[in-house]
């Protein structure tokens, strides 16, 4: 009897280490997804290989704004941002959100992203943000902005938004992208 005891205890302890050790982090229950504003680890799973997220970009301005890299999987080159997205990975998607809207905040971040939506940034209304006024955008200095971080008066950006270097073509098409969010 004591023997049989034993065996089950050691049955479930075994069980329950395998357990333990099978069971991922699940994002999902939380309401809260690896693309969402402010999730610190999208790059925590391999989202080339995670059949749960979302590889097949419609369009290369897409995947770029969602993963950081183009459709010939090149990673853009990327300096200023906060460190973790050197850490973890990240895109646009990650500080402006799924919609483009950006209004939460990040971690590391200094200011809040701004709605990046193609027809908030160019309207002729004032942008609700900390900058003085400045002219709409164009596709233009949308991707001055993007490369250089400055705005259509000149104005710098803060640091929080990164810059990155895209070749034309890429920029073409993440502008394009901009424009169906
Ligand atoms: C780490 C967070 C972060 C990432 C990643 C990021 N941005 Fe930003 N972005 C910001 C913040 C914060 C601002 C606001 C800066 C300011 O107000 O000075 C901003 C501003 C901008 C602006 C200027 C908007 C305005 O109102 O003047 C554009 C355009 C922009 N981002 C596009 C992008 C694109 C495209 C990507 C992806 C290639 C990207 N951002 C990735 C944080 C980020």
């Amino acid at each position: 009897m004591a023997r049989t005891l034993i065996s089950i205890g050691i049955i479930l302890m075994v069980a329950g280490c395998i357990n333990v050790y099978d069971e991922r982090p699940d994002t999902t229950d939380r309401g809260y997804e690896w693309h969402d504003p402010g999730y610190m680890y999208p790059a925590q799973y391999d989202s080339m290989t995670d059949p749960n997220i979302i590889t097949d970009f419609s369009s290369n301005g897409e995947m770029i704004y969602y993963t950081g890299l183009n459709e010939n999987r090149q990673e853009i080159p990327v300096s200023g941002g906060p460190h973790w997205l050197y850490v973890h990975g990240g895109s646009c998607v990650s500080c402006h959100g799924v919609d483009g809207k950006g209004g939460v905040p990040i971690m590391m971040g200094t200011v809040i992203p701004s709605d990046i939506t193609y027809e908030v940034l160019t309207s002729e209304e004032d942008h609700e943000d900390e900058h003085e006024e400045h002219p709409p955008y164009t596709d233009e200095t949308i991707s001055i902005a993007i490369r250089e971080g400055k705005d259509p008066s000149g104005e710098e950006l803060d640091y929080t938004m990164p810059r990155w270097d895209l070749s034309d073509e890429d920029m073409e098409d993440l502008i394009e992208y901009l424009k169906t969010l």
